[in-house]
C-alpha cells in the first residue's frame, strides 16, 4: 500500500499507557491528519484548512492545560521546561495560522503541515513520554495496561 508521508498512524510507540493522555493524543493526531489530508486537497479551500488549524490549536490548549495540571498534581520536576514547549508550540501554531492566512503558495501550506505533524510526534515522542513515567511511577493515576 503506498504511504501517505503526512499521515501519522497510531501505534504503541505513541502509546503512554494513560488512557486519557492517549485518547487525547489520539484526537490531536486525528486533526493534523485532517490537516494535512485538506492541504493536499486540489480544491486548495483556504477556509476549510484554517478552519481545522483553529481546532488545532483550541485543541492543543485544551490538552496542554490539561497536562500542565497534572504537573502540578505530582509536583513534576520537570514542569517549568515542558510548560515553556508547550507556550512555544502555541505559539508556532498561531503563526502557522496567520501564514495560511497570508500566503497563496500551496508549498509553504505543505510545508506548515509537515512541520505540524512533526513537531506533534516530536513532543510526544520525547517530551511527553518523560512526564508519563515520571507519573506512572509517582501516583497511581494511570490505567491499567490492558492486553
Ligand atoms: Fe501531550
Ligand atoms: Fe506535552
Amino acid at each position: 500500500m503506498a504511504r501517505t508521508p503526512w499521515k501519522i498512524e497510531w501505534s504503541d510507540a505513541l502509546s503512554m499507557e494513560n488512557r486519557q493522555v492517549d485518547a487525547e493524543h489520539q484526537h490531536f493526531i486525528r486533526l493534523v491528519n485532517e490537516l494535512n489530508e485538506a492541504i493536499s486537497d486540489q480544491r486548495r479551500d483556504r477556509a476549510n484548512v484554517e478552519r481545522i488549524m483553529v481546532l488545532i490549536l483550541e485543541d492543543a490548549l485544551t490538552h496542554f492545560a490539561h497536562e500542565e495540571l497534572l504537573f502540578c498534581e505530582t509536583a513534576y520536576p520537570g514542569a517549568e521546561e515542558h510548560t515553556q514547549r508547550h507556550t512555544e508550540l502555541i505559539g508556532i501554531f498561531q503563526q502557522a495560522l496567520k501564514d495560511i492566512h497570508h500566503t497563496e503558495s500551496s508549498r509553504r501550506w505543505v510545508e506548515i503541515g509537515l512541520t505540524i505533524k512533526d513537531l506533534l510526534v516530536e513532543h510526544v515522542v520525547n517530551e511527553d513520554r518523560q512526564y508519563i513515567s515520571y507519573l506512572r511511577n509517582n501516583s497511581d493515576n494511570t490505567a491499567p495496561k490492558g492486553n
